[in-house]
């Protein structure tokens, strides 16, 4: 049986690529995808996300609407490339009518619930909203397995990954819920840097989904390079291959909390690395990634 999960999504480039794994693995049954602001405006990142589905052969997901804005800070800058609606046709698909959290609710008090794992791979202002709202949910869901954080540098300040300073009080209510997390931070996203050689060998595989893949993860590489002059990442797709096959990330059980004041640190996930702090854990980190294991499974996924 494909495994249930639920793809929370700030459709940027990487965010396409998640979409497009999730959605056509073998392993995974893709339940729906829920939307947040995040490297763009809500009304951004639900476009790309309806074009993403259309254009990648899967209009037939339900996609939801969530929050325009974090919980308490204001959005935090980005870069042009991560606003930009993505290179791919415009779609005819709408957002169900239902607000994201309101599905959420209602989909982990339902039937599946416990059976789906929910993957945030932006700011995590819905289940932050959906946890508040809902407090049953704790005992509903079975793991989050999230895109998000850092255990030593961040991407945005030396302190903060993207995910979590864009929305930290949220990172905070979903890191402190109980939820079984598995956290994949950028310790394990910059271990699996894309290549022309992966655009290439994705592009050869002919379908649809691979060629929009080929094209976007062609964008991050030519954007990392000119922008910051390092190897693009496909951050997102990484949370998505670690459910597919689990065995590809090697985790560690750390206490993991989220900086919330520091001038310098806010949005940072202070991770008890070494269990010298013997702070019970509250997530299983990622420390490394079977690269070669990782493209496999994303040539599986778009064949
Ligand atoms: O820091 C990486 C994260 O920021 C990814 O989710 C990417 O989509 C960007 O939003
Ligand atoms: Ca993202």
């Amino acid at each position: 049986m494909p495994q249930k999960v639920i793809l929370d999504v700030d459709t940027g480039g990487d965010d396409a690529v998640a979409i497009l794994l999730a959605g056509h693995h073998p392993a995974l049954e893709l339940v729906a995808v829920t939307v947040t602001h995040g490297n763009a405006p809500l009304s951004v990142t639900l476009d790309n996300t309806l074009r993403v589905m259309q254009a990648g052969g899967l209009a037939h997901i339900p996609v939801y609407a969530g929050a325009h804005s974090p919980l308490i800070g204001p959005p935090i800058p980005t870069h042009r490339y991560q606003s930009e609606t993505l290179p791919v046709p415009p779609s005819t698909l709408r957002a169900q009518p239902k607000h994201a959290v309101e599905f959420l609710i209602a989909y982990y008090l339902g039937p599946h619930g416990t059976e789906t794992i929910y993957m945030p791979v932006g700011p995590q202002t819905n289940m932050a909203l959906a946890l508040r709202l809902e407090p049953r949910l704790v005992q509903r869901i079975p793991r989050i397995v999230t895109m998000a954080g850092a255990y030593q540098e961040g991407n945005v300040t030396p302190s903060a990954e993207f995910n979590v300073l864009a929305d930290p009080e949220a990172a905070q209510v979903v890191f402190s819920s109980g939820i079984p997390i598995t956290m994949i931070g950028l310790e394990v996203t910059s271990q699996a840097p894309v290549s022309e050689e992966v655009v290439k060998k994705t592009f050869a595989l002919g379908t649809p989904q691979a060629q929009i893949a080929a094209r976007l993860m062609q964008r991050e590489i030519d954007w990392f390079r000119e922008h910051l002059g390092v190897d693009g990442q496909i951050f997102d797709a990484c949370a998505v291959a670690a459910v597919i096959d689990p065995a590809l990330v090697e985790t560690r059980p750390m206490r993991v909390c989220i900086e919330l004041q520091g001038q310098w640190t806010r949005g940072r996930t202070v991770a008890d690395v070494s269990g010298h702090h013997r702070q019970p854990a509250n997530a299983d980190v990622g420390i490394h990634i079977d690269r070669e294991r990782f493209y496999q499974v994303l040539y599986d996924g778009l064949a």
